[in-house]
């Protein structure tokens, strides 16, 4: 799918707003907090289903009472999301569904400022970070961790009683292990395609040989639900001491390691640009991989952050593919 254009109507702080997309790369230039990361937002919610950044009621022109997004594909087709400050509605060729169907949901590399701290930051940042990619490439993902979270939430809250016995853990333990151990053997064949392809996307962006590997940190030292069962049972004191949940995939971490050390303190500010950069070359290719279909490319401000070889690596990475991107300056994309 290409996207021909998007319309916005009462979106952040656009009233009105149209924009036409061209095939390959569209820019959008302004100042900031004139409203361009708020267009990437309005095509992710039509490519994606929901916001990168923010909940619906956040997204809604203030002193107004809803926002539509139209985006017109190059097939024609047409698909339309409102949200009234209640309910969103998806509207697509005239049917509608409060959900974005699978069948209308792309693939999208999205490369925000942000993502560029995705090495230093904390496990938890690690985790979403992982998570929003692998969910994209297998919805059995997304339901799984989506289902186990939920379990995890009431686990806790049974924790925090004063009154719970472990037959009351049982049937979340249950669950736990269910959806836990599919998430850990999906993330770890996950990250072992990542790490098939690395060092040689790496090389391309950077010009340079370096050892670089991304590290799945888990407690869960074998693929079986019975073994996370028993490690459950076993943290049960520990558990209810602290009072929630010590053992499972909502621990696990995904660290950089550059020439054999956590990149967070060895890799430089450029080497950690060209870590990042070689991840989304990677996402863009198990998108075409998982998903047999070549990703849309958004890109927040990410120019300035780059210097110019990188910005080559990354035109002349992505030359196939829809770009839109935004930046508060000009830049050149004839590379
Ligand atoms: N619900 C809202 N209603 C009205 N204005 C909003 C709302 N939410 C955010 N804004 C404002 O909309 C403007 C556009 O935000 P956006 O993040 O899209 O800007 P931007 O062009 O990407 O800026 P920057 O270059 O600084 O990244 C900002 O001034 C922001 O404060
Ligand atoms: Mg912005």
């Amino acid at each position: 799918m290409l996207i021909k254009s998007i319309t916005l109507t009462n979106f952040r702080n656009h009233t009105h707003y149209h924009l036409d997309c061209q095939d390959d790369t569209t820019l959008i230039l302004g100042k900031n907090g004139c409203g361009k990361t708020s267009v990437l937002e309005a095509i992710y919610i039509l490519t994606r289903g929901k916001s990168f950044r923010a909940s619906d009621p956040d997204i809604i022109k203030r002193e107004t009472n809803f926002y539509r997004i139209e985006l017109v594909s190059d097939t024609g087709e047409k698909s339309v999301a409102t949200f009234d400050g209640e309910t969103k509605t998806f509207t697509i060729m005239d049917k509608k569904s409060r959900r974005l169907p699978k069948t209308h949901k792309h693939p999208v590399v999205l490369f925000l400022p942000s993502d560029l701290n995705l090495i230093s930051g904390s496990p938890s940042r690690h985790r979403d970070y992982f998570d929003r990619l692998f969910s994209e490439l297998d919805e059995k993902y997304a339901s799984s961790l989506s289902k186990y979270e939920k379990s995890l939430r009431q686990r806790n809250e049974l924790l925090k009683t004063d009154t719970v016995k472990n037959s009351d853990l049982f049937s979340w333990n249950l669950l736990l292990a269910k959806y836990g151990s599919y998430i850990k053997e999906a993330r770890e064949s996950f990250v072992n395609y990542i790490n098939k392809d690395l060092e040689k996307t790496y090389f391309q962006v950077a010009n340079h040989e370096d050892h670089l590997t991304l590290n799945y940190q888990t407690e869960i030292l074998k693929n079986s639900e019975d073994f996370y069962l028993k490690n459950l049972e076993a943290s049960l004191e520990k558990d209810l001491y602290s009072k929630h949940t010590n053992f499972g995939i909502h621990r696990d971490d995904f660290i950089f390691f550059f020439n054999r050390k956590p990149a967070d303190g060895s890799a430089s500010r450029g080497e950690t640009r060209s870590i990042i950069l070689a991840l989304k070359f990677i996402e863009a290719n198990m998108m075409k991989d998982f998903l047999h279909q070549k990703p849309l490319v958004l890109l927040d401000d990410v120019f300035s952050e780059l210097d110019d070889t990188r910005r080559k690596a990354l035109i002349k990475n992505f030359k196939h593919h829809q770009i839109i991107l935004t930046s508060v300056e000009d830049v050149n994309l004839n590379y």
